[in-house]
């Protein structure tokens, strides 16, 4: 007996048994919370709204549209049964030619033909996620290490360090700044870790950013790529936002900075998805698209572990190509985008809550700062629980970002219809009007709200109007409980 208890630990594997999958933070909280208490307008008004998930839900219509209109572009309608038989027997992981055209060719329409994409480097996966971990097998070793500005997207410890053992090393971003990476502070990471003995493989950056909603500016991705050149280090550029731009300044992406700066091509990659900027999380779309051509040769054989759907290949093959549908899909979208977020970023100005201006993404960089009483992680958590607990909104702490600043939130704002954005902000009113749950006296708050006014602020202000169905009949497919873990720390 003592002998089996003693052995139990090894009867799985070092990845089994880590927890570096990160579904113990607390960030994941907010999900059960939602899930076990999910929101509806008649049959639950008093639930927990969804406001972590990084969904993009307001273009359903279009989609839909379009599928009625193209039935022989699915092999399960009568009009396209008659492909069913190859495209169900197609197994290759080079995937289908006119799959990889449709996708280099959307590509190139989201950078406004600024940059150009070969299919013979699209390589597919399961979503970003499946892209971003083939990439880290490719690109490193267990223990070798990327620099990653923060706050950044919490499931990067997954996706990045989990079963490749790879390491992450925050590179601080502050406020002062509003979380603009700047070179300084990259180099500054690279020396430390350098003196660290801690072999750096590249750096890995989200334009636009998750969570903070902004985009990259070309100056700061031209002096980045120049530092990584410099140094013989991997530039992985997590690009999923791409289209998700709703506001100037432009989003300008890496494969155009490559081109006017001198740097080697075999060192920048960068990760894609359908997820976000077609809104189809569910047909777990991912793209690697790597310039160096043993990176693409490599994560091809990977691809095999994670293949995208011939089914989905096919029918993503002829929407993806109908250009005139795709100019009016991205038109539509980033002015859907535009006025769900300034709806979402006037209701708070009126109640004095700020936020970082944001000009891209799916969610809100939000100020809560002068709602704490100290500046603390703890404080943080504290008025979270209250916003999850009483308030019933489950947005997430900065922490779960890696935040280095205590009192920022994140607020998704397009994976709702306009009824739930009216309920989230008549709540955040009256918790608002009601004072904080540390009873902080006013005039408290409004000193420390003078104090903050160093972030840069958003002022938008135009109505929000759009139809949409609302998605609280369901369980999130990204929650932590009570479905697998595999699939909770999507968003
Ligand atoms: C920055 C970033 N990268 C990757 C992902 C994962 O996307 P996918 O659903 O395509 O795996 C997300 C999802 O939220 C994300 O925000």
């Amino acid at each position: 007996m003592e002998f089996a208890s003693e052995k139990k630990q090894e009867l799985l594997s070092k990845i089994a048994r880590s927890d570096r999958h990160g579904e113990h933070s607390l960030y994941f909280d907010g999900w059960k919370a939602y899930d076990k208490n999910p929101f509806h307008p008649t049959q639950n008004p008093d639930g927990v709204i969804q406001m972590g998930l990084a969904e993009n839900q307001l273009c359903f219509d279009l989609i839909e549209e379009w599928i009625k209109n193209n039935p022989t572009a699915s092999i399960c309608t009568s009009e396209g049964v008659g492909k069913f038989k190859d495209v169900a027997n197609f197994q290759d992981y080079h995937g289908l030619l006119e799959f990889r055209q449709a996708v280099a060719k959307f590509m190139g329409m989201v950078r406004r033909g600024k940059a150009a994409f070969d299919p013979d480097r699209i390589v597919m996966s399961g979503g970003a996620t499946g892209a971003s971990e083939t990439l880290m097998f490719c690109l490193a070793d267990p223990g070798d290490a990327f620099l990653v500005p923060s706050p950044y997207y919490p499931a990067f410890n997954r996706d990045i360090r989990w079963r490749t053992g790879v390491q992450i090393i925050p590179v601080e971003c502050h406020s002062s700044n509003n979380f603009h990476v700047t070179l300084a502070q990259m180099e500054s990471a690279y020396t430390k870790a350098i003196e660290a003995n801690i072999n750096v493989k590249g750096v890995i950056l989200t334009n636009p950013s998750n969570p903070l909603g902004i985009t990259l500016s070309r100056e700061t991705l031209t002096s980045l790529l120049s530092f990584t050149s410099r140094n013989n280090l991997h530039m992985v550029c997590d690009e999923i936002y791409s289209a998700s731009v709703f506001n100037s300044p432009a989003f300008t992406s890496i494969s155009e900075v490559m081109q006017e700066t001198e740097c080697n091509p075999d060192l920048v990659h960068i990760i894609y998805s359908l997820s976000k900027d077609m809104g189809l999380p569910g047909l777990r779309v991912g793209i690697i698209y790597s310039y160096n051509d043993q990176v693409v040769n490599c994560a091809r054989k990977m691809s095999s572990f994670g293949l995208v759907s011939s089914q989905s290949q096919h029918l993503l093959a002829s929407m993806l190509s109908d250009e005139v549908f795709i100019e009016k899909f991205l038109e539509q979208s980033s002015r859907r985008l535009a006025k769900r977020h300034s709806r979402f970023v006037k209701g708070l100005e009126q109640d004095r809550i700020h936020c970082l201006e944001g000009n891209a993404g799916l969610f809100l960089w939000m100020d809560l700062r002068h709602l704490m009483k100290e500046s603390t992680f703890d404080a943080e958590m504290k008025l979270w629980r209250v916003i999850l607990e009483d308030v019933k909104l489950n947005v997430s702490p900065g922490s779960s970002f890696h935040c280095p600043e205590p009192g920022f939130f994140r607020v998704c704002f397009a994976n709702m219809d306009d009824h739930t954005v009216e309920v989230a902000l008549k709540r955040i009113r009256e918790f608002v009007s009601k004072g904080n749950e540390n009873g902080d006296d006013k005039k408290l708050l409004q000193k420390k709200h003078r104090q903050n006014l160093n972030l840069r602020l958003s002022f938008t202000s135009r109505k929000c109007d759009e139809g949409l169905m609302s998605p609280h009949q369901r369980m999130s497919p990204h929650s932590p409980v009570p479905h697998s873990p595999l699939v909770r720390a999507r968003t």
